[in-house]
């Protein structure tokens, strides 16, 4: 077997079962979960509709390319969400669709990780775990840059030394964040642009969360954007990361797709082709739907907002949080994060993620430990409920966390 599989860490969630194999939930309350990043709104009928509508096209081999419509739909996707001037984007050599972001963070470091020479990819601290598995598994090593609240929750791309940016073939940027919600600004890319430039590598920018966000007003800014912004037409060293799992509440479609450098995008999909991960014909026409369609989205963010009202007032009393620019997560310091999630889930029936499962430890130290990540993933009235005993639980103990 390939030795590197032995590289690769226990699953958050693994870890969480660990912790709670010899506890029970208190049998007085019914368990609520916020422990899994999963979206359980339902799913929009017209999504249903067009697959059950296009089976029929189970009768043929899909090209992993996708179907010129939905590279054309996607193109436009980016063009309205990120107000960029017509033309911007050519459907055919920057748009790649693929099987949720998941698979494609992880084949893309495949794809580009140049093993002859020593090999990082830096990535945020805490983190979704398959940039790390990725890194791993294409021979390169991880490199963990700390998110804290001193850094407002986002890699301190200054703090970097010259000779771990000269190693550097990926920098993986996740904004929205998952844990922290924190949002990367246009000048924030563009100095990672920079400094691409400058050393030579390529920015994978996890933009999953990209619809998801608290301000109308105030959408979040991308890589792809930025890229437009500075002239940069030809998304040089540009690689962004959307799906509909977050977006449109369908995390068992597996529909997303990459924008970005056409000299990335070639030997992608030549990659691809071989890897034998093209999106089934009814997956691409429904996804063609959900990329034109806005009114469910906005429907969708809206029970998310409607979450965070419900739950950062009761909560504020005895947490130290306020609501995230994007996302679904609250990610409040608790101190000891897996007795905290333990005691909860025996006493109140909630059960919560351990900050310390999404992070690693470094020479700047744990920056995941003493926070657990709350998913606001369940219903309104679960998220409210769930609020209502963690406030109960931290004002019956005599520990604060602040
Ligand atoms: C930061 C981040 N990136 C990517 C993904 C993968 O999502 P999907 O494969 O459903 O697009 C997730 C899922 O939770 C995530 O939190």
């Amino acid at each position: 077997m390939n030795p590197s599989l032995s590289a690769l860490k226990p699953y958050p969630f693994e870890r969480l079962r660990a912790l709670l194999a010899h506890s029970q939930p208190n049998p007085q309350l019914a368990l609520i979960g916020l422990q899994i990043g999963e979206p359980r709104h339902p799913a929009p009928a017209f999504i249903e509709q067009a697959l059950i509508k296009h089976m029929r096209g189970l009768g043929h081999y899909p090209l992993t390319a996708g179907i010129p419509e939905l590279r054309q739909s996607i193109a436009e996707w980016v063009t309205r969400r990120f107000k960029l001037p017509n033309d911007s984007i050519n459907a055919d050599t920057m748009i790649l669709p693929v099987n949720g972001t998941r698979e494609a963070l992880f084949s893309f470091v495949q794809a580009v990780v140049d093993r002859s020479e020593p090999a990082a990819v830096l990535m945020p601290n805490p983190f979704y775990q398959i940039y790390e598995g990725a890194a791993l598994l294409a021979g390169a090593e991880p490199v963990f840059l700390n998110t804290t609240a001193a850094t407002q929750y986002l890699p301190d791309l200054e703090s970097i030394s010259a000779e771990t940016w000269k190693r550097c073939q990926i920098l993986f940027l996740c904004s929205p964040g998952n844990p922290t919600g924190a949002v990367m600004s246009l000048d924030y890319f563009k100095r990672a642009l920079e400094l691409a430039d400058q050393y030579d590598f390529v920015i994978a920018s996890d933009e999953c969360y990209s619809d998801i966000y608290l301000n109308e007003e105030n959408p979040p800014t991308g890589l792809i954007q930025t890229a437009i912004a500075c002239g940069r037409t030809d998304l040089s060293r540009c690689m962004a990361f959307y799906s509909l799992s977050k977006r449109s509440s369908v995390p068992g479609l597996r529909s997303g797709f990459v924008a970005g450098d056409p000299k990335l995008i070639k030997p992608f999909l030549l990659y691809r082709t071989y890897h034998g991960c093209a999106m089934p014909p009814p997956t691409q026409q429904a996804s063609l739907l959900a990329w034109n369609d806005e009114s469910h989205v906005s429907e969708n963010r809206k029970l998310y907002q409607a979450k965070f009202a419900a739950m950062i007032p009761i909560l504020q009393p005895v947490l130290n949080i306020s609501a995230p620019d994007a996302g679904f997560y609250l990610w409040p310091y608790v101190g000891d994060d897996e007795h905290f999630t333990r005691e909860l889930y025996e006493q109140s029936s909630v059960m919560v993620l351990p900050g310390r499962y999404l992070s690693r430890q470094t020479h700047q130290g744990d920056p995941g430990k003493g926070h657990v990540r709350l998913s606001l993933t369940a219903s309104i009235d679960e998220c409210r409920l769930a609020a209502e005993r963690i406030r109960t639980y931290i004002e019956s103990k005599s520990f604060k966390p602040f």
